[in-house]
């Protein structure tokens, strides 16, 4: 086969190696634009496994890459003044020049073509002169661009400015992140050592804080120079160096995230940069271009023609692409809004830095460094105001609001059980949530109870509104106290444009067959066509509904609850006022978010008023329509929880969606995390988490990074309502609580896991 490789970056040069150690007979130019040595950048980190990969594939050159290979256990980080250092990271790194003068010299071996200095703007012609093309010409691929109707590239130019540097001085004991507070904003520094006299240091910031410095104006040297001057103490009189010479201007770029709807085209295909980045924090870019070098290479020689070989490398590659990107993206991310989180506390800063791409768990991080984290864990445990067992995991730490002291941090989630009899809790709710108290959890929720008849969402649902409901109420709530260690919590709400439907296992969301009744909400505008058209609430209407509000509330206070939710999510009645999406007043309840919040506050007001002044109360809210900029946002979010926070709301419970069936919601473990993170971090709110959340390690990776007080878990408490008790058997943790005629129970339970962990079943630590 006759192949042009377009670009003699580690994807191009690691492609012609792998083709014609598979076949000497193919024919193989590799075109560069820049000079054999002219490459910019400094280290690249890769992965022992990578390298073995790499082995099976060419040992030769393998063997010569290990050979320089710089490894490093330790992840330092500085920030306000303190070196936290976390171990058992296991990288290995190498000069991007070194790792390039090594395959091109393999390549050349080979027997491999590289035409150095030639720069290809076009892959056309080279399309019609060969058999395969390779479009392996990085970022900004010409090769993608001739054909970016085919290849539909999105590039998603990100937030950050960085500059690739050098320097001599060591940092070869760990692989070191440096937060510095200049007088224009926070500049960071990703640096580590890849040959025994040389360091990468990558410099970031944000653009506003780039823009401040003016560094778009300053020659490469005053960049530097600057550079230098922010991270002197750290360079121990060492300068930082540029080996960019051949690009122009200050070498300061803005990272692409560059995803292709194809990689391939008749017979050319896209591979590495050009097909796929991910960014520089997770280090894979390189990993991916070789490793993907090594899938297309295989496929051309097991597929019977191009095309069928370019099938298979797609569709291969894919999925890994896509999981490093996603794991980038947290990263990434993480970086883009560090300023967030840069007054958290040393340890809680460093939890966060190394948890951020969501590929290291806490436990993960236990078998990687179990002395720092246990100081971490202890850490978490002395400010939750525990001090008599600081070795425990986040997620049994205790929790304070107001006069309620929780006895951990795990959350049993409002659920709907669609099983009251007009309003009224059965024997049903008082075995489900008695069972669910029993369980462990420091908080039980009742599900949505609603203010009214008209006010419920279903014939099924559950009442604070008549004599009887407050009887069978209360005696659940005596068992709770009187039998478990669980607090618990009533959640009220009005349904609003999403009442008078059935049952959560019938048809969800569509109106009844029959009985049918009249609905109200912020504006008149339906759930779906299907559904009613509510009536647009009067002042009479707003009137009537606070007085029930303010009712249900007293019967909650006499029942005994410790805590009260106000249900403002999910498109019910107070939701409806929030979202522009289904408030289209013209009063002072509609239009500003001040507006749209009105009359969900008038109703927190006068709910705090009648509710025990010791007891708390939280706000469950939608953060995100998932609608784009026609709903609320996450950033929208961040404005609600600061009105709630200023109105006296004691904590935030922010779940989202479920506000209209237009939205586009992104699912994934722990989804709506990002916004309990940002309100928390943004307001200093205290903030409950919830949204797919369903393992130990979800749980305290979540506290522990302090992106949520409380971890509310929903369906998992519906499949086992000792959800909390059998966590504490898998992480090792004694110190729960059990009922006292199930102990034997229990202690059969801890012999099981202590077998398993010592036979190294599973059980024990879960990773
Ligand atoms: C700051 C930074 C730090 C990074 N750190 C790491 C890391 O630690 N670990 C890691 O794995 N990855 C890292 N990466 C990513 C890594 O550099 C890339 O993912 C990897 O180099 C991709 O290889 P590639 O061959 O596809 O592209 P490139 O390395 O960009 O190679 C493309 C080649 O094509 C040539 N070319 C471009 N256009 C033309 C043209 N028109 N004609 C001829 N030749 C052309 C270029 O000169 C270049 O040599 C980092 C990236 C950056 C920016
Ligand atoms: C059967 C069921 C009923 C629910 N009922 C309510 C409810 O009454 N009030 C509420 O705020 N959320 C309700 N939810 C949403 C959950 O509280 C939770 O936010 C959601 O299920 C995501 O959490 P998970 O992934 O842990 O299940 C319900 C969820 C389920 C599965």
């Amino acid at each position: 086969m006759k192949v042009a490789v377009l670009g003699a970056g580690p994807a191009g040069l690691y492609f012609a190696i792998s083709m014609k150690r598979r076949n000497p007979a193919h024919e193989i130019t590799v075109f560069e634009r820049n000079k054999p040595d002219d490459t910019f950048g400094w280290g690249v980190v890769l992965s022992a496994e990578t390298l073995d990969n790499l082995a099976a594939n060419d040992a030769v050159s393998a063997a010569w890459i290990r050979e320089y290979f710089a490894y490093w256990d330790d992840i330092a980080v500085i920030h306000k003044g303190v070196r936290t250092v976390s171990t058992g990271h296991g990288f290995c790194g190498i000069g991007r020049k070194r790792l390039l003068l090594l395959l091109q010299r393999r390549a050349r071996d080979l027997g491999i073509e590289l035409s150095f200095e030639t720069e290809i703007d076009d892959p056309r012609p080279f399309m019609e002169s060969h058999d395969l093309v390779i479009g392996a010409d990085g970022l900004n691929s010409r090769a993608r661009s001739a054909f970016a109707e085919v290849f539909r590239p999105d590039i998603d130019v990100r937030k950050c400015k960085f500059v690739w540097l050098g320097t001599r001085q060591k940092f070869d004991d760990a692989f070191t992140f440096i937060f510095e507070e200049t007088e224009h904003g926070w500049v960071w520094a990703h640096a580590y050592q890849f040959e025994s006299e040389t360091a990468t240091f990558i410099v970031e910031c944000s653009e506003e804080t780039w823009a401040k410095w003016g560094f778009g104006d300053m020659t490469r040297e005053q960049s530097i120079a600057a550079c230098e001057r922010i991270f002197a103490k750290h360079l121990g009189g060492h300068s930082l160096i540029s080996n960019a010479g051949h690009l122009r201007g200050s070498a300061w770029i803005n990272f692409p995230r560059v995803l292709c709807e194809r990689w391939s085209h008749k017979n050319l295909a896209l591979l590495g940069d050009a097909s796929a980045s991910a960014h520089f924090s997770i280090g894979s870019g390189t990993k991916l271009a070789l490793e993907s070098a090594v899938a297309l290479a295989d496929y051309l020689h097991s597929e019977p023609g191009l095309s069928a070989a370019f099938d298979k490398y797609e569709s291969a590659r894919r999925t890994e692409v896509l999981r490093l990107q996603s794991a980038a993206r947290n990263s990434l991310e993480w970086f883009e809004e560090v300023e967030r989180y840069l007054e958290l506390d040393p340890v809680q800063f460093n939890y966060s830095l190394l948890t951020r791409s969501q590929r290291i768990s806490h436990e993960n991080l236990r078998l990687r460094d179990p002395e720092w984290l246990g100081g971490a864990e202890a850490w978490f445990q002395r400010r939750a105001g525990n001090t008599d067992n600081v070795r425990r995991a986040p997620m049994f730490a205790p929790f304070q609001l107001r006069d309620l002291r929780l006895e951990n941090r795990v959350v049993v989630s409002p659920m709907a059980q669609y099983k009251a009899v007009d309003g009224c809790p059965t024997d049903w709710h008082f075995a489900h949530y008695a069972e669910r108290a029993k369980g462990g959890a420091g908080l039980v929720y009742i599900e949505m109870t609603c203010v009214s008849p008209e006010g419920r969402i279903t014939p099924g649902c559950t009442g604070f509104y008549a004599p009887e409901h407050e009887v069978a109420w209360k005696r659940l709530v005596d068992f709770v106290h009187a039998e478990t260690e669980a607090k618990i919590c009533a959640q009220i709400g009005h349904s609003g444009a999403k009442g008078s439907t059935q049952l959560g296992w019938q048809q969800i969301d569509a109106p009844l067959e029959s009985g049918n009744w009249p609905l109200i909400s912020a504006s008149d505008v339906g759930w779906s066509p299907a559904n009613q058209v509510p009536k647009a609430m009067d002042r009479s209407d707003m009137a009537r509904i606070k007085g029930q509000f303010v009712a249900s509330t007293e019967m909650a206070a006499r029942c005994g609850f410790d805590m009260l939710e106000i249900h403002a999510a999910h498109g019910y009645l107070l939701s409806s006022f929030i979202t522009p999406l289904t408030n289209h007043r013209t009063d002072e309840y509609g239009g500003s978010l001040e507006n749209r919040l009105r009359y969900p506050l008038e109703i927190f007001h006068a709910v705090r008023t009648v509710w025990p002044a010791h007891k708390p109360i939280s706000v469950r809210i939608s953060a995100n329509d998932w609608m784009g900029d026609e709903g609320i946002t996450p950033a929208e979010a961040v404005e609600i929880a600061r009105l709630l926070q200023a109105a006296g709301v004691d904590i935030c419970d922010v779940s989202a969606g479920q506000t209209s069936i237009r939205a586009r919601p992104v699912y994934g473990r722990m989804f709506q995390t990002p916004f309990s993170d940002r309100i928390r971090n943004e307001t200093g709110m205290a903030t409950m988490a919830v949204g797919n959340i369903y393992e130990p390690d979800h749980v305290n990776s979540i506290l522990l990074a302090g992106r949520a007080d409380l971890v509310c878990l929903a369906r998992p408490h519906l499949a086992d309502p000792y959800w909390t008790l059998h966590a504490a058997v898998q992480l090792g943790d004694r110190d729960v609580k059990w009922p006292d005629p199930y102990l034997n129970g229990r202690d059969q339970l801890y012999r099981l896991a202590d077998r398993t962990a010592t036979t190294g079943g599973v059980g024990g630590l879960k990773v």
